[in-house]
């Protein structure tokens, strides 16, 4: 596997792949990269010619600075991993080749409407700092397929739409949430948890998926649902920002022309914020 820590290296390799006429997919992470992860290297080695995985904690997207102090690093059990994966080329920017101007200054990409709620509103200019970012890497990488988790179910509809509205040449393509043997979803942030919190965390999508079975009831009202599926969490301990039932297209509350829901939520276990979310096909 190649290491890129400059532009320039990263740009010499990329070049001569494109005038090789291979097809490069990437996969934008934020390191200490669990199997959730490594799934999405499988996909685009599936997919295309050469892999590309950067590896950067982006400061542009953090909106509690505690939380980005504490993001792990676990650079040589990453590349390890990468490795094994055969991973192509990894990429690992800092924060002045990022942002040379500094991180305000910067010019920034801004998603309109998909951003505003769930997320958006819980973390403020969080989804500013991630299609910014995105969008400098594509450019750096110019990859034809980005592959992106449906953990993150905002943050993929987000890219979708900002490589829509901007015209972007790169496909993107959604990968699955891979999960613990319990069901919690695999995230770089679990491994903050305490063990008390651990044990717990699983809840969050076994009450997910009580929810998505009583979608199922004709005339069911998604408030009461929502609800319930709030008090449960809040009983068992969570801290609950939201449980939303939407759109799955666009995030809009649920109308008669939906078609495809998702079912969204995010709660706190101690200091660990956790997100989750299911489809429901
Ligand atoms: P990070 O949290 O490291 O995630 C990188 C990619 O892995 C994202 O597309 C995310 O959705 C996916 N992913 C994480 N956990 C997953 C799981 N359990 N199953 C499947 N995919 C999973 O998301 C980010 O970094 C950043 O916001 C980034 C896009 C890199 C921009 O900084």
């Amino acid at each position: 596997m190649k290491v890129s820590k400059t532009i320039s290296s990263l740009k010499s390799v990329i070049s001569q792949w494109r005038l090789g006429g291979q097809r490069i997919g990437f996969i934008p992470t934020m390191g200490h990269l669990h199997a959730g992860h490594i799934e999405l290297v499988n996909q685009a080695r599936s997919h295309c010619d050469k892999v590309v995985v950067s590896i950067f904690v982006n400061p542009l997207q953090f909106n509690e600075a505690s939380d980005f102090e504490a993001y792990p690093k676990t650079l040589d059990m990453d590349q390890k991993k990468l490795i094994s994966a055969k991973t192509d080329l990894l990429f690992l920017p800092d924060n002045e080749m990022m942002y040379t101007n500094g991180r305000v200054a910067t010019t920034k990409v801004c998603v309109p409407e998909i951003t505003q709620e769930l997320e958006g509103e819980h973390r403020p200019g969080h989804f500013d700092g991630v299609s910014t970012v995105v969008n400098k890497l594509f450019n750096l990488v110019q990859p034809c397929m980005a592959f992106f988790g449906e953990k993150d179910y905002q943050q993929l509809l987000l890219v979708r739409k900002m490589v829509d509205d901007l015209n972007m040449p790169v496909k993107i393509q959604a990968v699955p949430t891979h999960r613990e043997e319990d069901g919690l979803a695999m995230s770089s942030r679990n491994s903050r948890l305490l063990e008390d919190q651990r044990k717990l965390a699983p809840e969050l999508y076994k009450v997910l998926q009580q929810l998505v079975q009583k979608l199922e009831i004709p005339d069911i009202s998604l408030q009461e649902v929502e609800l319930a599926a709030e008090k449960l969490l809040k009983n068992q301990g969570f801290e609950v920002e939201y449980v939303s039932v939407r759109d799955a297209y666009n995030l809009q509350p649920v109308t008669a022309q939906t078609t495809v829901k998702v079912v969204l939520a995010a709660a706190r276990l101690g200091k660990v914020r956790l997100i989750d979310n299911i489809v429901v096909r």
